[in-house]
């Protein structure tokens, strides 16, 4: 696709109502789109296959979480801290600018997020590179960090700060306890979640691909990786293309083809989790209509990964000559999980049962609270609990020394250990509590829409005129059959519409069409990519049939009324027209 049909997908987006700039009347706001009748009911239609697939097929539990959530939940998931892009800000007109995009656009650097401000700023210099908006020079203009988040206040004045989630996974990940709860303390378990996230990006771009709130669709898999293993038969020959850390370094570097066993077997992919969800996800995206041949999985190179994540691999669609990221798989491991039990004190771990109950020695204190209360006073509750912490962390030090010291609020105190009422003895367990490894399949349906879109639409001819098409698959076009009537005389729209009306009533998805040529009507729905459209003509009113014609092929076949229904569920299930 040239930048030239990036311009008619942008014309056909206003035009036939998928997506427009939001706000206009008031000279718009920059990041901010708002989705038209056929963009909502695309998009509507892209979430439920999602839905089907990552959230009904694997089993897992959807939830929906608040948009807004205070600053406590930020501090501890790390977003507060390191969330941040470089932004560059011209001296001379004020631009704002994201500098490793800057250097991108620019040089042949590819990946220069994972590149230090410094670095930046070097390379800045080392290219002259100016301001994209009045061309002045940016050298020695100083690069810095810049945090992605919306803050606002919760509640009247400012003292209980919040943000607007960058990520729908806070959501999940803080209400851990309850979904462990749900199900049943028993590992592996998912929770998944469809909404709006909000990111303040330095620069809005390329349409619906680079904005200020948009839609993710994602997966907190919770696994326990001593145990869990992913179904691999279901997806072990599904063929990838990735693009490893070691093929973007090398000069000449190139696109690896391999099956998801493979890929797993010679070590391509670390986690057999993420190359579980590469395969499924491979084919949930042919299911929707991304072209294969526009497509790959990129892992991320060590200094682009986000702060949670120890692995990541994006799936990357070719648009208009650019790759752009359509989903990240990142292996989290437990550091959301940990951090939300270390900043909230609440148990974020699953009691994992042994096979067999074990017999195992355990270091306990009892330490004498008639002793530890009147020497201590307050600190002593707190000194009995450092106590056991020791005892069950460094039990060896009660063994070896006549006293134990403590560090309480700053203050060195020496509890002698005959005080401590420390024993070993065997207890019997029954399992352990472990806290629990996340993979996270993190989907953006807003460039996922846009790459369905862009890898459809085609011009072609149809009877020596040029036609626009989409060829959407059924299943996500946001109109499944038109009808139309020949004309709106002797009949034909009364038919028309109680077709119409019954098809409706059966939950098929139908645009009526009553205005204009017949070829205009088609030429309307080709557009949109409508797969079917049915024309009630005279010879309807004489035998009951209707004409049927196929978008793709524009064939024609004639099909009773009576028997509409069921030829159409079957051709949304992929029979072929002429079957019919
Ligand atoms: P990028 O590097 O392009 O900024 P990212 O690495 O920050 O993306 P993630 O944090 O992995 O993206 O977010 C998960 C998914 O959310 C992405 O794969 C993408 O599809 C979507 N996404 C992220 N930022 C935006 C945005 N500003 N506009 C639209 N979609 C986005
Ligand atoms: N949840 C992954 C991301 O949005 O970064």
């Amino acid at each position: 696709m040239t930048q030239n049909t990036t311009q008619s997908l942008k014309e056909l987006a206003k035009r036939r109502g998928f997506f427009i700039p939001s706000n206009e009347i008031y000279g718009g706001t920059a990041g901010f789109y708002t989705f038209g009748p056929h963009g909502t009911a695309l998009k509507r239609n892209l979430e439920d296959v999602w839905r089907d697939r990552f959230t009904y097929q694997e089993g897992n539990m959807e939830i929906e979480a608040p948009t807004i959530m205070p600053e406590d939940v930020f501090e501890a998931s790390g977003h507060l801290e390191t969330f941040d892009d470089m932004i560059i800000e011209c001296p001379e007109c004020g631009e704002s600018i994201r500098a490793d995009h800057l250097v991108e656009d620019n040089t042949d650097i590819e990946e220069a997020e994972s590149f230090s401000t410094d670095r930046i700023m070097e390379i800045i210099e080392e290219n002259s590179l100016q301001c994209p908006n009045c061309g002045e020079e940016l050298a020695d203009v100083e690069v810095d960090d810049f945090n992605l988040m919306f803050g606002t206040n919760i509640g009247p004045g400012d003292s209980s700060p919040g943000y607007l989630r960058p990520e729908t996974a806070q959501g999940i990940f803080v209400e851990f306890p309850q979904w462990k709860e749900y199900a049943r303390n028993q590992l592996p378990f998912g929770v998944t979640q469809i909404g709006k996230a909000y990111r303040n990006e330095i620069s809005p771009r390329k349409s619906i691909v680079r904005v200020r709130e948009f839609t993710q669709a994602e997966l907190e898999f919770f696994i326990d990786p001593e145990k869990d293993e992913p179904e691999m038969e279901d997806v072990e020959d599904v063929e990838l293309r990735l693009y490893p850390i070691n093929e973007q370094d090398k000069d000449g570097g190139e696109v690896l083809e391999m099956t998801v066993a493979e890929a797993v077997e010679n070590g391509v992919v670390a986690s057999d989790w993420i190359a579980y969800y590469l395969g499924i996800s491979k084919k949930w995206y042919e299911r929707i209509g991304i072209d294969m041949d526009r497509f790959r999985f990129r892992q991320h190179l060590e200094d682009e990964r986000s702060h949670y994540a120890s692995d990541c691999w994006d799936a990357e669609s070719e648009v208009g000559g650019d790759w752009i990221e359509i989903t990240g798989f990142a292996y989290r491991g437990c550091y959301d999980l940990k951090k939300h039990q270390e900043h909230s004190g609440e148990d974020f771990t699953v009691f994992k049962p042994y096979d067999e109950p074990k017999t195992v020695e355990k270091a306990t204190v009892s330490p004498d609270m008639s002793v530890l209360g009147p020497e201590y006073g307050d600190r002593a509750s707190d000194i009995a609990d450092e106590l056991g912490r020791i005892a069950e962390e460094e039990p060896e030090r009660f063994e070896e020394q006549e006293s134990i010291s403590l560090e309480i609020d700053g203050e060195t105190v020496n509890v002698p250990v005959e005080k401590t009422g420390f024993t070993r003895k065997e207890v019997e367990e029954t399992g352990e509590h472990i806290m629990p490894e996340t993979v996270e399949p993190s989907f953006g349906v807003d460039r996922i829409l846009y790459t369905v879109l862009a890898h459809n639409l085609e011009e072609d001819e149809v009877d020596g005129e040029e036609r626009t098409v989409l060829r959407l698959p059924a299943e996500v076009a946001p109109v499944e059959v038109a009808v139309f009537p020949l004309m709106d005389k002797d009949g034909m729209g009364e038919r028309a519409r109680k077709v119409a009306r019954s098809l409706r009533e059966s939950g098929f998805s139908v645009k009526y069409d009553d205005s204009g040529a017949i070829g205009r009507r088609y030429r309307r729905q080709d557009e949109i990519g409508t797969p079917i459209c049915a024309t009630v003509d005279h010879q309807t009113l004489e035998d009951g049939t209707v004409t049927l014609r196929d978008r793709d092929s524009t064939e024609q076949v004639r099909v009773n009324v009576e028997e509409l229904e069921k030829s159409l569920k079957g051709f949304m299930d992929g029979n072929d027209l002429k079957e019919f």
